[in-house]
């Protein structure tokens, strides 16, 4: 069954921290996972969940930005089993979608050094680095994306 995306629920907050366990410590610094819980705490439909023969695999929002025609691309993940059969590509492909339908035209992504090279994929460009930015050993990559 091919991937579809839903909005996010409470009910997945568990799936979502094990998607994120799965990638930790290697795309995430453990330190990070309070941060992901607490925004899951406060998210509501705009996070989309992806889910693959209906189990959940991942997530992404495409949150309002400081002006309505800019958003941030926030806490996009994929579980290991997932990655690298394209649904990165679905996930981009979704979040452009989305942009073009509200208007927004300014995506801040807020990357790591491991992720960052797949954003360049689609277009999105570098403009800070900042060592150890997310924690040790886990750089921060601010790009900026026009989907
Ligand atoms: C980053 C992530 C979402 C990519 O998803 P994915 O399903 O593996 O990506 P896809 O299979 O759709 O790959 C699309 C293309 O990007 C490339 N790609 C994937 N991950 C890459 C990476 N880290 N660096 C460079 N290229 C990458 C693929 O090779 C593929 O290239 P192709 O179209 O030429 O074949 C996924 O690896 C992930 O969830 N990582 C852990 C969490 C994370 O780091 N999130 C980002 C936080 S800011």
């Amino acid at each position: 069954m091919a991937a579809d995306f839903t909005p996010y629920t409470s009910e997945q907050r568990e799936a979502c921290l094990a998607v994120f366990d799965e990638n930790c410590p290697e795309f995430f610094a453990p330190n990070e996972r309070a941060d992901y819980a607490r925004f899951l705490d406060a998210v509501g439909p705009a996070y989309r969940l992806c889910r693959r023969d209906g189990q959940v695999v991942g997530a992404f929002g495409l949150m309002p930005g400081s002006t309505p025609d800019e958003a941030h691309l926030n806490w996009i993940l994929l579980s290991p089993s997932a990655q690298g059969a394209g649904l990165g590509r679905a996930i981009m492909t979704e979040a452009a979608a989305q942009a073009a339908a509200r208007g927004i035209v300014r995506v801040a992504i807020a990357a790591s050094h491991r992720s960052a090279p797949f954003f360049a994929r689609f277009g999105a460009e570098e403009h800070i680095r900042t060592e150890d930015g997310w924690g040790p050993g886990t750089h921060r990559v601010d790009m900026v994306w026009r989907p």
